[in-house]
């Protein structure tokens, strides 16, 4: 089969397509054909940085595809059904970008008949991020769903991010009003489409002001991708047992809190990675998230504000420049192209 491997860390060229045995899935763990496999910035900062083991390792932690084969203990019945991927390649060589891979029988959800494989693709990282940070808040219960969010605020900084999307998706999809804030026109229209009621312009206008309009006792959570550059806004808008659920990085590696300001609403600072996050929160990410699905909730393309990139395998080295580069919506791998 066509698979693309690394064996040493670095940049986009060190991904090469090889040829390779159609592997057998293990123990508990059943093997996919991939259909699409998404790229994340993840999936480039663990190909920049870490040395993969001596079999080499193939990028990639979501994708969607058709189950083919199961190991010991697994369910047969799970063969011949549609399915999306979530965290393939954490701590194991197999990830998405090959025409077959073998994860853990938990990282895969029944995708249905109906949801496209490009959405599949698209749910894993950004989607089980997202529900982590909305729901980090002691205000807000541990469960998304309708109705779950009603009469709360949710404050997506960077809506226009894939996973500033997947929270505009699913606080929408939980009936909380949301906010989201970007840099510019073309980023107001993608987060307006993914459902966000209000659209705030963070270079052009004041967040605070504008957010204490809509919502003059504070938010209940907000979904933080830049937490060294909006730290000060945060605290003037977080509410009563709110939380500053950061997920990222972006913009400066260290963030200053003021303390009593926020001892006032008893304000949670929580840090979130997806990989290493609560057993219990996963499990209720992984549920809620396959339930949105299932009730045609979530969306993807350039009406859901998430346009799609769409690479054949051979080209997951521009794929992975492409996000490195910061491409705005999504960008997958056609794995059969
Ligand atoms: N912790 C985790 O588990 C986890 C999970 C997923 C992703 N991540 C990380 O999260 C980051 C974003 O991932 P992604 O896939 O969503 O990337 P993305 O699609 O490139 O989105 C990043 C978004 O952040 C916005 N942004 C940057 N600085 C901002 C600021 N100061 N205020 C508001 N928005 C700002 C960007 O737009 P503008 O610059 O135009 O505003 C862009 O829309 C990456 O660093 C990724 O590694 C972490």
């Amino acid at each position: 089969m066509r698979a693309i491997s690394y064996s040493r860390p670095g940049g986009p060229d060190v991904l090469e397509l090889v040829d390779r045995a159609v592997p057998e899935p293990g123990p508990g763990e059943v093997r996919v054909r991939v259909a699409f496999s998404g790229v994340n910035p993840t999936d480039w900062k663990s190909r920049s940085t870490a040395q993969p083991g001596p079999g080499g390792q193939v990028p990639n932690q979501d994708g969607a595809g058709t189950v083919e084969a199961v190991g010991q203990g697994v369910d047969p019945a799970m063969v011949g059904q549609r399915v999306w991927i979530w965290e393939a390649a954490w701590q194991r060589p197999w990830g998405t970008a090959a025409e077959h891979t073998v994860v853990p029988a938990r990282h895969v959800v029944l995708l249905g008949e109906d949801p496209s494989s490009e959405l599949g693709a698209a749910l894993g990282i950004p989607f089980l991020t997202a529900h982590r940070c909305i729901t980090a808040a002691e205000s807000l219960p541990d469960r998304l769903g309708p109705g779950t969010l009603s009469g709360h605020t949710v404050l997506v900084q960077g809506g226009a991010g894939a996973v500033g999307n997947a929270a505009i998706q699913l606080a929408r999809w939980s009936d909380a009003t949301v906010i989201a804030t970007v840099s510019g026109p073309r980023k107001a229209q993608l987060a307006a489409a993914a459902g966000a009621d209000h659209v705030v312009n963070y270079r052009e206008q004041d967040v605070v002001a504008e957010v204490r309009k809509i919502a003059p006792r504070g938010v209940d959570s907000i979904v933080e991708v830049s937490a060294a550059v909006n730290a000060a806004v945060d605290a003037q808008v977080i509410g009563m047992h709110g939380a500053v659920a950061m997920y990222a990085d972006d913009g400066g590696a260290e963030v200053t809190v003021p303390v009593r300001a926020q001892m006032g609403p008893n304000a949670r600072w929580q840090f979130v990675l997806v990989y290493t996050e609560p057993e219990r929160a996963k499990v209720l990410a992984i549920e809620d998230v396959a339930t949105a699905v299932g009730d045609g909730a979530i969306r993807v393309g350039e009406e859901a504000g998430l346009p799609l990139h769409v690479f054949p395998l051979a080209e997951t080295a521009q794929a992975h420049q492409a996000v490195q580069d910061g491409a705005v919506g999504k960008v997958l791998i056609d794995v059969t192209a």
